[in-house]
């Protein structure tokens, strides 16, 4: 493993200088630099500084008495050095913190007091996904589902769009967050380990692994399974975001069923994807409660990210879409048709909508994941005739 240049962003000196030593004692990186204010311009002395050093890592301790001048200098960092990474070090014990630090570019989110271990792993880890970005190209993107209550229909659209961006593109992974998961029985697989296999075993994560907690459908796509009792997965903020950095940087889609889960993590989930899917019928209890959830999701930042996405849609006189809207507080993202005994029938012989082709609910999926990857397909093709010209 290549030596690592590191710059220390620490108001307090005392934890800078203890930093310092705990950088220099992983004996896989060294400190370059250290600064005890925060930049809070690019044009200033400090970030001046920090860009001169060009360091692969900057640790930058977020002070428990100013969180906001860290996050905002974290920000700063990544704009200015979009090719070096950024660790938060700071308290677990905030979970709005961590979000907010990762959300501001940190790649990492240490514990405070810090070990060389925490430091060294997390080394590790950056080295090891730089290799793997080398050698397979960019990040995945996470959709979350969501449903506005119990029934209707987010784990039939997770499962069916999974099997959509399979078939598509490929490298795709089903994540199955409900309190007791059903994704397994529409696939009708038989799975091994679980979502809480993974999270017990983060601290030694690494690609081989996380494939082993994996189930394989026959299509390809790779289930990580849900819980087959009720039972509380609880894995920390920081965790969890770890858990979904190993899966972003190993699958192109990863799409997570968030079946009837409101809680922090929901709001972790929805604060990393890239689209949060709603999924409503359109009647009064479920619009109604749409808009709680969009309310909940909002509070910590995803309102943008929300979309509606109509089950068991059918024409109704004098309801128009624009009703469900305004009602959902959300745009609205696709529908999907009532057909009650083709999905029944679907969940019940666990062969998925997705593999009986030629039906509308299967060209209905498809376009949904056509709708999500609309940019990246554009990407491809651009850079494939690019290469053409050439
Ligand atoms: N498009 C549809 N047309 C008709 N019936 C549907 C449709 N989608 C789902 N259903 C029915 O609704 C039921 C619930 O669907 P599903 O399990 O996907 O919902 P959920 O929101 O994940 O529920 P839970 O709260 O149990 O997690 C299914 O058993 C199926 O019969
Ligand atoms: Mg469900």
């Amino acid at each position: 493993m290549p030596e690592l240049s590191v710059v220390i962003v620490a108001a307090d000196n005392e934890q800078r200088t203890v930093l310092q030593v705990l950088v220099d004692g992983t004996s896989v990186a060294r400190t370059v630099h250290t600064c005890a204010s925060f930049p809070v311009a690019a044009t200033d002395p400090v970030a001046r500084r920090v860009r001169a050093a060009n360091p692969d890592v900057t640790l930058v301790d977020i002070p428990a008495d100013n969180p906001p001048l860290a996050l905002r200098a974290i920000e700063l960092l990544r704009q200015e050095m979009p090719d070096s990474a950024v660790f938060a070090i700071g308290n677990l014990n905030q979970p709005q913190i961590i979000v907010n630090a990762m959300r501001a570019g940190a790649r990492e989110f240490i514990e405070r007091p810090t070990t060389t271990t925490d430091l060294l792993e997390a080394f590790v880890r950056l080295t090891a996904a730089q290799r793997r970005v080398r050698q397979e190209g960019p990040r995945g993107k996470v959709f979350a589902v969501v449903n506005a209550k119990g029934g209707s229909g987010a784990t039939t659209v997770a499962v069916n769009l999974a099997l959509a961006l399979q078939s598509a593109h490929g490298q795709t992974a089903l994540v199955d967050l409900a309190p007791l998961g059903h994704a397994a029985l529409h696939l009708n697989v038989k799975p091994v380990f679980s979502v809480a296999d993974a999270t017990r075993n983060l601290h030694r994560m690494d690609s081989s692994l996380l494939e082993s907690f994996m189930t394989r459908h026959s299509g390809g796509l790779q289930l990580m399974a849900g819980a087959n009792v009720p039972a509380a997965i609880d894995p920390s903020t920081a965790e969890f975001v770890r858990l979904f950095d190993m899966l972003v940087t190993h699958y192109r889609y990863v799409v997570v069923d968030l079946s009837t889960r409101f809680d922090a993590c929901s709001r972790l989930i929805a604060n990393l994807s890239e689209c949060v899917l709603l999924v409503a019928c359109a009647d009064v209890a479920s619009l109604w409660s749409a808009a709680r959830v969009q309310q909940y999701l909002g509070e910590t930042g995803s309102r943008e990210r929300v979309r509606l996405v109509l089950n068991r849609f059918r024409k109704v006189p004098g309801f128009s879409e624009a009703d469900a809207e305004t009602a959902a507080g959300a745009k609205l993202l696709w529908r999907v048709p009532n057909q009650y005994f083709a999905v029944s029938t679907a969940i019940d012989r666990g062969t998925p909508l997705m593999e009986q082709s030629h039906t509308e609910l299967a060209r209905c999926f498809a376009g949904l994941a056509n709708e999500l990857t609309r940019n990246d397909a554009d990407t491809k093709r651009a850079a494939w005739s690019l290469f053409k010209t050439v």
